[in-house]
């Protein structure tokens, strides 16, 4: 069976991860909001650094148990071959250590993002990555999309927008500064995700490895920047004076968790879908959200939030139709 068509409880696992990431991802961007701007006065703030360490090493715990699990039933577990399958000579961990590093300053980024924007228009803005994932997948898997599949992720990208601009207008404004660093984090975050998206993925389907010893290795490549730039280097004399784990409380560990769950999610997405439906599914985690925020906080639904659910749910449906005249030959390594 291919791996597109490998099922749980009867359903399929493109649909589960699909769905799945359609549900974290509401909560991600108003949990981690909240973790940065609602502390109690007089406490300190929690270290993005070590926050974003800490979800590395959870997710390194989680796909550890898991590969660990897979090699004991095979009978075959051993420091040795640990070793050999993750930096020996056919573990391809050198190609892993882009998107590590990438995906390290990503998550950087979406911290310094959230501090500075309003949970909306993070949430708008990071969208963009839908088409900085379309570009690189042209550019780096060879993939084709026709005309109607690039329609349908501009109309999405429309329908986002719209969305997002009613919401809005309840939130506190930033000052023009910080709407400015906002941006320009989350736009550099978009090109981040789209590139080492892009590129996990072909290197995931492009060789033999499992999708958690590969997970293990990005989560290791991630730590060794993590832990020397951010925790030593940038947030070293904070660390020492108040430890660690300063201003921790039960939000930071809601946005670690958030984050750690995401990214595992994201992994089974590309594995089983692929990166641009993944995009999709983040979209419609917005709508979800939204309408969580009816029933949560009172919100109401408004002619443009119609409007711009309605072309979401459109593009949607358009991008999944097939197309009409056969793609082009693809790439080796693109299964999806
Ligand atoms: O926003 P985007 O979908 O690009 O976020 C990807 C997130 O998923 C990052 O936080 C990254 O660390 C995580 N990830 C992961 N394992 C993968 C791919 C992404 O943990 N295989």
């Amino acid at each position: 069976m291919g791996e597109a068509e490998k099922t749980l409880y009867g359903f399929p696992l493109k649909w589960v991860s699909l769905v799945t990431l359609v549900v974290q991802n509401s909560a991600l961007a108003l949990v981690m909001s909240y973790s940065r701007k609602a502390k109690p006065p007089n406490e300190l703030s929690y270290l993005v650094s070590t926050a974003v360490v800490m979800s590395e090493f959870i997710k390194l715990v989680i796909c550890f148990a898991v590969y660990a699990k897979e090699e004991q039933a095979l009978g075959r577990l051993s420091l040795q071959k640990v070793l050999k399958d993750l930096f020996g000579r056919d573990s391809h961990w050198k190609k892993m250590t882009v998107p590590a590093v990438l995906y390290f300053i990503q998550n950087n980024l979406q911290y310094v993002a959230v501090q500075y924007l309003d949970p909306a228009t993070f949430q708008v803005t990071y969208q963009m990555k839908i088409l900085t994932t379309a570009l690189f997948s042209v550019l780096m898997l060879g993939r084709t999309l026709s005309r109607r599949k690039w329609t349908s992720l501009v109309l999405l990208t429309l329908g986002i927008a719209l969305v997002q601009m009613d919401g809005k207008t309840t939130e506190a404004k930033s000052s023009g500064m910080q709407q400015f660093l906002g941006l320009l984090a989350v736009t550099i975050a978009c090109v981040l995700s789209g590139l080492a998206g892009v590129w996990f993925e072909k290197v995931l389907k492009g060789t033999q490895a499992s999708l958690f010893l590969r997970n293990i290795q990005l989560s290791v490549f991630s730590l060794i920047p993590g832990l020397i730039f951010g925790v030593c280097l940038m947030d070293g004399a904070a660390v020492r004076q108040d430890g660690f784990f300063q201003g921790y409380n039960k939000w930071t560990w809601g946005a670690i968790s958030c984050q750690a769950i995401g990214g595992l999610i994201v992994a089974l997405v590309v594995k089983y879908a692929d990166n641009i439906l993944k995009g999709f599914a983040t979209s419609l985690s917005i709508i979800l959200s939204s309408i969580a925020s009816i029933f949560l906080f009172d919100f109401k639904i408004t002619f443009l939030f119609t409007v711009g659910a309605g072309i979401v749910l459109y593009a949607t449906h358009l991008y999944g139709l097939p197309d009409s005249v056969p793609e082009p030959k693809r790439h080796n390594s693109d299964t999806s």
